[in-house]
């Protein structure tokens, strides 16, 4: 028997602490014997790395994701990282087709933001069950009740809070955890570097703790009398949201959530292949690309392509196929990834992750196993909300240009939108953040040696459409359909008031927020 897995992702709105988190999480499972080691290797790594990443340096961004492994109670988790910056990109739509469930991080101040909502709606439409923890209790927070109220007022979950904040900003001295009727106190170490020291009373006591202690008691006492408690069946069907608070500076209640991991989220299941047949846990190996980067590593100049394993056991230097080309992958450069570093990987079980080295022909969606019989259904994106039109500035670098944006594109660092009429060196540039722009000018000058100039086009909104659709919108005025490289059909509008019109006006036609070849 396998160790159990826990395959999960951290989504937050920038700055609610998703990468304090993170690295306290590494902390409390053993991974890491300090906090502050991870950022500090991830400096020295990033030195090596190509111009790009140093980019991410100036800006102390993240924007590629990472994979971070660790045990902790006997089940692996396989974490993968989202980018944390305020832009959204691709990749965080496709981590989250990687995972079986998601932390969501709240700054207890600031309660739902933007991003939280929109990292929400693509969790719900992958059915993700979601865990909340609410960060930051260390500093004046809202009340712990109006969380909850916003939890389910714009998420429309069900919060079930398990543990609950005994004061917050200077008087936070604990949690209390709703299951044993237990609290745990804290005290604070030097810059929260090493883990808190803890000590747990029974709840009855909780009123020896001042007016903050009272006013928790009075909290849990109405908590329970509404009966808002975890119920796995409707956490796991996405109806509601089991709710920590803490403080990931300092380390409180870190543990509780890294425990809640393993007890509430789920184990890989069986997914289902482009037929809805789900695949048998100890069938056949197989598994799906969800992301491609190239050049992660300059003494590497290499492509790695990241596989989720979705059913079997993936060896080293098994023979695959691959459903959509039938060709044979071979798996001798197989790795494990931790951040940055990686080693090389000999066997990987479900809900593994593995980064093939020198992925040249493999693309984003793309399924593997060993009868290359099985594929996966595609990877939905939503549509794109910036469009830029691409200028080749250097005719002369027409194939550089062209194999540079082939490249970025099959990443998802840009979608390369097509139309005859604009001919190949003028495609529209569309992206789901504007930081990918960036990105994407910068890699292509520094690892292909074309400049581009980009310029603004009308649009502001694209929906997917059908053939049939294509037909009525390319006729409208203030509309055109451009074919993404995958065929799928974006139509392009000015603005809002154009795709209602045109909705309005040509009833039944496909127009989608979901984008799927
Ligand atoms: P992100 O990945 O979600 O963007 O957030 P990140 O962890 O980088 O945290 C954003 C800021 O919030 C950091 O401060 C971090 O130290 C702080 N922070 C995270 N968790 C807590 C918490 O529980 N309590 C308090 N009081 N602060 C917290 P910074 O000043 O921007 O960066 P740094 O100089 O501390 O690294």
């Amino acid at each position: 028997m396998s160790t159990p897995r826990r395959t999960f992702a951290i989504i937050s709105h920038p700055d609610a602490g998703k990468t304090t988190l993170t690295e306290k999480l590494l902390l409390y499972a053993g991974a890491i014997e300090e906090a502050g080691a991870v950022k500090a290797r991830a400096g020295r790594q990033r030195d090596a790395t190509s111009d790009w990443m140093e980019m991410e340096r100036e800006r102390g961004i993240s924007i590629t994701s990472t994979v971070l492994q660790f045990e902790h109670r006997g089940h692996i988790f396989n974490l993968l990282d989202t980018p944390g910056h305020r832009d959204f990109s691709e990749d965080t739509y496709r981590v989250l087709s990687a995972v079986d469930a998601a932390v969501i991080v709240l700054d207890a101040a600031k309660g739902i933001e933007d991003q939280t909502l929109k990292l929400f709606e693509v969790a719900r439409n992958r059915g993700i069950p979601l865990i909340t923890f609410v960060n930051k209790c260390d500093r004046p927070s809202l009340l712990p009740l109006e969380i909850l109220d916003d939890i389910e007022e714009q998420l429309g979950l069900q919060p079930t809070p398990v543990t609950w904040p005994i004061g917050t900003g200077i008087e936070f001295q604990g949690v209390a955890d709703r299951r044993d009727r237990s609290f745990w106190r804290f005290e604070r170490t030097a810059h929260g570097a090493k883990a808190a020291s803890e000590e747990q009373f029974d709840s009855g006591r909780l009123i020896e703790f001042g007016e903050v202690g009272r006013a928790s008691a009075a909290d849990i006492e109405l908590l329970d009398e509404v009966g808002a408690d975890h119920d796995q069946k409707r956490f796991l069907a996405g109806e509601t949201t089991p709710v920590f608070f803490g403080s990931a500076l300092w380390n409180f209640g870190v543990r509780l959530l890294l425990d809640a991991v393993v007890d509430y989220a789920p184990p890989p299941s069986p997914r289902p292949d482009i037929e809805g047949t789900p695949q048998r846990l100890d069938g056949q190996f197989s598994g799906f690309v969800f992301k491609i980067q190239a050049n992660l590593d300059p003494r590497h100049r290499d492509r790695v392509a990241y596989l989720r394993v979705c059913s079997g056991r993936f060896e080293r230097g098994m023979d695959l196929t691959n459903h959509r080309t039938q060709k044979p992958f071979g798996t001798k450069y197989a790795h494990q990834l931790f951040g940055r570093e990686r080693d090389t990987v000999e066997v990987a079980e479900v809900g593994d992750i593995v980064g093939l080295v020198n992925a040249g022909d493999l693309v984003i969606g793309d399924t593997l196993s060993e009868s290359g019989d099985v594929r996966f259904p595609p990877i939905p994106t939503f549509a794109p909300e910036h469009f830029r039109q691409a200028y080749n500035l250097d005719t002369g670098r027409y194939k550089q240009f062209r194999k540079g944006m082939e490249q970025l594109d099959e990443e998802g660092v840009i979608q390369v939108l097509r139309h005859p009429d604009r001919g190949d060196q003028q495609p529209v540039l569309a992206a789901v953040g504007p930081l990918q722009y960036e990105v994407a000018v910068r890699r292509l000058e520094t690892e292909y040696g074309a400049k581009i100039d980009l310029q603004p086009t009308p649009y502001s909104i694209a929906r997917r459409t059908d053939a049939e659709g294509a037909a009525v919108l390319a006729k409208l005025r203030d509309c055109e359909v451009l074919t993404r490289s995958d065929g799928a059909l974006l139509a392009l509008f000015h603005n809002v008031h154009r795709l209602e019109a045109a909705r309005k006006n040509n009833p039944g036609i496909l127009l989608d927020t979901i984008v799927v070849a």
